[in-house]
């Protein structure tokens, strides 16, 4: 157990804030005692544990068995039916929560919208009916490029009560990036928008669209909603406005009772190779995990204004703007575009004029808000906040400080939440009113959640030695498969630990059992808050015509985290200019979206590889850097190359 007094030391590893007196007397879980006997509970009898969790939600029919574990596949609630939408709107429509707005929407030019659960609801059952009408049914996939606006909302959540798979494509990707992930899923309709509105300009959405589909694709109908008003092109037979096809549709749609492990989404994320993976989640577990997280974590409280500032096209979006709020029957606030738009004190002042109680943003987002200046903040009351939260990121101390400090005004207990894409929710995390916080630590594991730190053969190291994260026990909002490729679902993530689940971080725990996740041990870099595998970037620069080989790492920045550095050689007759720079940017801007441009190009003559071939990518990561290369250096095979990259410098 951590000591008792709250600031201890100026060693940034000894300070520790206890839940103040009046957290700690209306939280849901309320002394480090509760928390641990939960913990125990429901690691020595997990189904015991989620099937009570399971019995906030609406069933259909109560399942036959809480797990089957046939490793590396789980299914949870065998047998049980729900639906999703049903579970988020339908069953707050009996409850005073009918007329509670369910979303509260600020758009980036300053339009605002809200929408309560009855309001929604019907918005949902519309636009269900408009997908039966266009032929989209039960387990087909739906791509959605939209921004953060309720409509990427209710498309999702209209898929979910028909049964229908969505896919969300952040909408700052590019055209390619769509059509890859159209190609993958096999995607038979498309929901997008004109545009979007970012930082004053107009993000060309339907154009991307266009291109994506330019040349056939398996999708037979793109729907668009009008959000920006910008001028687009119709393509007949295909293209439909999603407010005209409202007017054919009914407001009745009863959501289909589907079984807790039909697919309730795809979302693609990278990896370290090839191309991105498609993490399948289902919605019984998934449901009961996004809503078990919200409760606790969050330590939700009816009259919350809760603002998780994720983008929908993450998965934190999913898990924590949409579906976990909603199934809570909170109020989510969502916020269409940039924070430092017209001014960087847009978030502050959304705060303020809303009395939002909850905010869970990003490290990046923070670090950026550091250097923007404190005065941003100043401007604003920002007393209407009571609980923090930080996702995507090892945050660092002194960014966890300003926050606790500065947002929080030392009065906000502050959530670290350690997941991934692949677990659906929040896996390591302090509870706000029984687990006292450091900053710079997730803490401690959620309930059901088996994380260990362990080293090359499995064993957990001890106290304060890195290894890798693994959970050892399967979890209800765990992913169930990569789509279309169990191999390499089996391959990445549990063929290292046979059983275990292998996260691709690296950690240690201190001497209370603290976790300190320290980043990917694979090639994956993390730029502000999202995980871009390096080989997807390679990829990218290697289809540029004058690129023969390129290799990417990642250079600590400030704000991003991880900045993108690429080495690029050049084809034969191919110069090394500064436009070539700027144009290989734009490239990899164009294939992949603006979030994986390099911030650096570097022209080099040659890699330096091992003799079996392979990228020496940790010689590279210290030129990057600007370190001394050092470390064994042994099998690099022409140690000229070396010497030719550090003259490039
Ligand atoms: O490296 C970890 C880091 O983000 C990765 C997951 O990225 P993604 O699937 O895009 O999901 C992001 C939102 C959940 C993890 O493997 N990460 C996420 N949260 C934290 C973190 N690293 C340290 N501390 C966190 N709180």
């Amino acid at each position: 157990m951590p000591a008792e007094t709250n600031i201890e030391s100026h060693l940034i590893e000894k300070r520790v804030f206890k839940p103040s007196a009046e957290f700690k007397r209306r939280a849901r879980i309320s002394s480090f005692a509760e928390y641990e006997r939960m913990y125990r509970e429901s690691i020595a009898r997990p189904e015991k544990f989620w099937a009570r969790e399971a019995k906030d939600l609406v069933w259909r029919k109560k399942w036959d068995r809480v797990l089957e574990w046939k490793s590396p596949f789980a299914k949870w609630f065998v047998g049980g039916k729900l639906n999703v939408s049903e579970n988020c709107l339908d069953q707050h429509l009996h409850t005073f929560r009918r007329n509670k707005a369910a979303i509260i929407w600020e758009g980036e030019p300053g339009e605002k919208r809200t929408l309560t659960y009855q309001q929604l609801h019907r918005e949902v059952c519309r636009f269900a009916n408009v997908l039966k009408r266009n032929n989209v049914g039960k387990g087909d996939r739906v791509i959605i490029y939209l921004p953060t606006i309720p409509e990427a909302a209710v498309a999702m959540l209209a898929c979910a009560r028909i049964g229908a798979v969505h896919s969300v494509v952040f909408g700052g990707f590019s055209a390619e990036s769509i059509r890859e992930r159209i190609s993958d899923s096999g995607a038979v309709a498309l929901i997008t928008a004109d545009g979007s509105h970012r930082r004053g300009a107009i993000v060309q959405l339907k154009n991307n669209v266009d291109h994506a589909l330019s040349g056939g694709t398996s999708v037979k109908r793109v729907i668009v909603f009008r959000r920006a008003g910008n001028e687009i092109h119709m393509e007949p037979g295909r293209d439909i406005w999603w407010h005209r096809e409202l007017e054919y549709v009914e407001a009745n749609c009863e959501p289909e009772p589907l079984d807790a492990e039909h697919p309730l989404y795809i979302l693609y994320t990278s990896g370290s190779t090839g191309k991105p993976k498609g993490i399948l989640h289902t919605a019984g577990g998934y449901l009961v995990g996004i809503h078990s997280t919200m409760k606790y974590v969050f330590d939700l409280r009816e009259d919350d204004l809760y603002w998780c500032t994720a983008d929908v096209g993450w998965v934190t979006g999913h898990s924590y703007v949409v579906y976990g709020p909603l199934a809570a029957g909170a109020t989510t606030f969502m916020y269409e575009g940039a924070p430092n738009w017209p001014e960087p004190d847009r978030f502050w002042r959304m705060i303020e004029e809303n009395r939002i109680t909850i905010l869970y943003t990003a490290p990046t987002a923070i670090r950026a808000f550091i250097r923007w200046g404190d005065s941003w903040v100043k401007k604003h009351d920002l007393s209407s906040l009571r609980l923090l939260g930080s996702v995507g990121e090892p945050i660092n101390p002194e960014a966890w400080m300003w926050y606790y400090n500065v947002i929080g005004g030392g009065r906000c207990p502050i959530v670290d939440t350690w997941w991934q894409t692949e677990t659906g929710g929040i896996m390591i995390t302090p509870l706000p009113g029984a687990i006292p916080t450091k900053p710079g630590s997730a803490t401690l594991p959620f309930f059901g959640v088996d994380a260990a730190v362990v080293d090359a053969h499995g064993a957990e190291v001890g106290a304060n030695v890195g290894g890798k994260l693994i959970i050892r026990k399967p979890w209800p909002s765990m992913l169930r498969t990569i789509y279309g490729d169990t191999e390499r679902f089996r391959k990445q993530y549990w063929s290292e630990y046979p059983g275990e689940y292998l996260t691709g971080d690296g950690a240690r725990r201190d001497k209370d059992g603290y976790f300190w996740i320290v980043g990917r041990i694979d090639d994956v870099l993390n730029v502000a808050g999202h995980r871009l595998g390096t080989s997807e970037i390679e990829s990218a620069l290697v289809a540029h015509a004058k690129v023969a080989e390129a290799a990417v790492v990642g250079r600590p920045d400030e704000i991003k985290g991880q900045a993108v550095v690429a080495f690029v050689t050049l084809k034969g007759d191919a110069k090394p200019k500064a436009e070539l720079k700027t144009e290989l940017r734009d490239h990899v801007g164009a294939q992949i979206g603006a979030i994986a441009k390099p911030d650096e190009v570097r022209f080099a003559e040659a890699l330096p590889k091992t003799r079996s071939g392979k990228i020496m990518r940790r010689l590279l990561k210290e030129i990057a850097t600007g370190q001394t290369v050092s470390g064994d250096i042994t099998t690099l095979e022409d140690f000229s190359v070396l010497a030719k990259l550090r003259e490039e410098e």
